[in-house]
Order: structure tokens, then sequence, then C-alpha cells
């Protein structure tokens, strides 16, 4: 099997078809946005994520990887297309299943399609297999259909994509095994086998496990904040019990991932999933308590409150805006207050209804400062510079300095 058509090519797609062409298989990519396509075929990247300028630039060079924005026909067909929920929080499964009807006039016997996207259980089974089979009866039996859910982390994806342990479940044995073998070609991880929906279970519940954890954090900013105690402080001391380690509290949480994938679980199980569901309510509350914080600060304020949000991506460093809890809380506070708004996000040119401001210009004008994202460059902020602002630190920044 030498050569590969890679449906959807965003965060995911892309570095998995340039890290396939660099180890040799002949890889098309495909995507409906033709702009992506363009520029992917210029040897060029629409995506942040370092490293992949020169990789994908060689990658096309070499005549290895070559973008289509209809699907083109291969051995090997791996959908990395969105899953996003709905506005009832339920699975939105249409741009998988349109990916997998799409590739059905290419298909032949002997393929093996896998799907990458985070899916809800079943998914493999019911909106690929059963979608193809529904239009290619004749290659029952004959397809391998697998899931592999990808666990990489955006900033390092290269590197993850090579030595992160994979899971990986076919909708039958032969699929597994299949689509393992294949994973084992360029993953120097372990690659582990199990079934279709174990393996679709096994990433939803990744992120839920970081979700509920993330959670415990974000409460225990509440409840000090409220008793009085610095938060930041307390989980340093309790992190110093041998078997105790909770993760720091934040604006909310953000990304298509962990905000998202958990609502996968409940909808299966609403029922059962408890404590998931309420992990997510306990996060996806923490932007309005943050506006609320904001705007506390801004009636405080003795003079006219002007408010400067550090940091729009849902995590630091990278220019990921989608789901963040900081562009929720921006526009929630555009909704709230007429305060002039100053956002600064270093890793993006433009976003919806601000005018971005550059880090010297929110430090001499704020005087109500929102660490939101704690990116490098703000790292550097020193104590001269916060003088004479009122501050509201999500994210434990500015301990360093104000100790
Ligand atoms: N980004 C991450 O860090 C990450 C990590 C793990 C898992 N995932 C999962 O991987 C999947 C893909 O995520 P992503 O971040 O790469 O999304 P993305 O939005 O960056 O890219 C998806 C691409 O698919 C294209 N597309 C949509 N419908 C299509 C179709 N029918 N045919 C061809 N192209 C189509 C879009 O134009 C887009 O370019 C999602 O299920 C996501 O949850 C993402």
């Amino acid at each position: 099997m030498k050569t590969v058509s890679v449906i959807g090519m965003g965060y995911i797609g892309l570095p998995t078809a340039t890290l396939l062409a660099s180890k040799g298989y002949q890889v098309a990519g495909m995507d409906v946005n033709p702009k992506v396509v363009d520029i992917i075929n210029q040897g060029k990247i629409h995506i942040v994520e370092p490293d992949l300028d020169v990789a994908v630039h060689k990658a096309v060079e070499s005549g290895k990887l070559k973008a289509f924005t209809s699907p083109q026909k291969a051995d090997i067909f791996i959908l990395a297309v969105p899953t996003p929920f709905l506005a009832d929080k339920k699975p939105d499964m249409t741009y998988v299943r349109k990916a997998a009807e799409s590739i059905c006039t290419v298909l032949e016997a002997g393929n093996l399609v896998i799907l990458e996207s985070t899916s809800p259980i079943g998914a493999t089974r019911v909106d690929v297999a059963e979608i193809i089979y529904a239009k290619r009866p004749e290659l029952v039996g004959k397809l391998h259909i697998a899931h592999c859910p990808e666990r990489v982390l955006p900033g390092q994806i290269l590197r993850e994509l090579v030595e992160n342990d994979r899971v990986v479940g076919g909708v039958d044995e032969a699929s597994t095994k299949t689509a393992a073998d294949f994973y084992r070609t360029f993953v120097k991880g372990e690659v582990l086998e199990t079934t279709s929906d174990t393996a679709e279970m096994a990433k939803l519940t990744e992120n839920a496990f970081r979700d509920v954890n993330i959670a415990f954090a974000n409460e225990l900013s509440l409840i000090c904040d409220k008793l009085g105690i610095n938060v930041w402080e307390l989980i340093r001391l309790a992190n110093r019990h041998p078997r105790v380690n909770i993760l720091q509290p934040g604006p909310g949480v953000g990304g298509h991932c962990i905000a998202v994938d958990p609502w996968f679980i409940v909808a299966a199980a609403p029922e059962e999933a408890k404590l998931i569901r309420t992990a997510r309510e306990v996060n996806d509350g923490k932007p309005h308590w943050v506006v609320d914080k904001v705007m506390e600060a801004a009636s405080k304020s003795a003079t006219k409150p002007v408010i400067g949000l550090l940091g729009m991506a849902y995590k630091p460093d990278v220019d990921d805006l989608r789901e963040s809890p900081s562009v929720e809380i921006a526009h929630a506070l555009k909704r709230a207050t007429n305060a002039e708004i100053i956002v600064c996000e270093p890793y993006v040119d433009a976003m919806n209804g601000f005018k971005l401001a550059t880090l010297d210009e929110t430090l001499a004008q704020a005087n109500i400062l929102v660490m939101l994202t704690d990116h490098k460059p703000f790292k550097d902020i020193t104590l001269g510079q916060l003088a004479g602002k009122q501050i509201i630190d999500t994210r434990g920044t500015f301990e360093r300095v104000m100790g």
C-alpha cells in the first residue's frame, strides 16, 4: 500500500499528509476549501504549527504531496474532517458523512479507510462503513475500515505524530490488523489494537479525564476567591502531597477537543455521565465568572475604565481561537459594557469584532488588565508595567512578579 488520500487538510490532515509524504508515501490531500488546496500546492501552509512550513514545502517540492478539491484514488484513505457538536450538544457528523460519501466514487476493493476525526461511539460503523456500503454495496466485505483517534498536541504535532502511542480499532479483526500495520510503518510509539467502538471511546475518555481535572481546579479557583485564599499558592502546597497532582485553573476550557468531546459521552449515556456533564458545566461557567470580575473592577475604577485583554487563543502559543473562552469573554464584555476594550493576541492578525493591539499599546492604555492566555511574550511583563492597574489574572501568570 503506497498511496494515501487524506480527506480534510486542517490541523490534523495537513501534518499527517506531510509526514506520510516524508516517509515515502504518494499522498493526495483533499479539501473542500479551494484556498487551502491552492496554498498547499504552492508549498505553503494556512495554519500555524512549528516546522510544518518547511516540511510541507519539502513534500510538495518532492512531488510526494499534492492537494486536490476532489477525492483521488488511493490504497489508504484517512478522514480528518471536523466533528463539532450541534446546538443541543449532540455530535454533528455531517462532515464525516459527507467525507465518507465523497470517497465512494474512487474506492476500490482492498482499500483501507481510516477515520481519524474524534468521533462518538459507533461512528466508524454507522457514519463511515454504513454510508460507504449503502453507496457501494458491491464492496461489502472487501474494504478495511478502522478508527484511529488523533491525540497530538498543537505546537508539537510533527513530533507527536511519530512518537505517541496510537489506539487502532477496526470494524472487524482484519481491519484492525491492516490499519495497525499501516500505522506501524511511521509511528515509533506503540500501536495498540482494539475495536472501533473502544477506540472511539478511548479518545473521548482521554479528553473527559482532562476536562474533569481542569474543572476541579476551576472550581477551586472560585472557592478560593470567595474565601480570600490564593488558589495558586494553595495548589502549589497541595501538590506537595506525593499522590496529589492538581491542574491549574484558567478562564475556562477551549479548543475543539476538551470542550467538545466529553459531550459525546454525555449524549451516549446521559443518565450515567453525571460527573462528566457537571465538569463541562463548571468549565463552561468560568468565562461568565471572569466577566463578572472584570465588570466589578470596571465599576470600582477611579478613572474611565480601559480593559486590556491579554491572549485570545484557547491555549498558550498557538493561533487557534476556536471555542476559546478568551474570545467568549471578549464578546461578552463588549455586550456588557461601554468601556473601551483592548485586545492583544500576538499570534493572529485579525479577530472578528475587535481591532487588535500590540502588547506595548495594551500595557500603555489599559487600567484593568485581564490575563487570559499565558502566551510566552506575556511572561516577560514586569511589575513596573503592572503598576497602577487592576489585575485579573486567570492563569496565575503574574504570581511570579506579584508574589
Ligand atoms: N486540531 C487538533 O489538535 C486535534 C487533535 C486531536 C483530534 N482532532 C480531531 O481531528 C478532526 C479534524 O480536526 P482539525 O483540527 O484538523 O480540523 P480543521 O478544521 O483544522 O480541518 C478540517 C478540514 O477539513 C475540511 N473539510 C471539511 N469537510 C470536508 C469534506 N467533506 N471533504 C474534505 N475536506 C473537508 C475543512 O475545509 C478543513 O480544512 C476533528 O475531529 C478533531 O476533533 C483535532
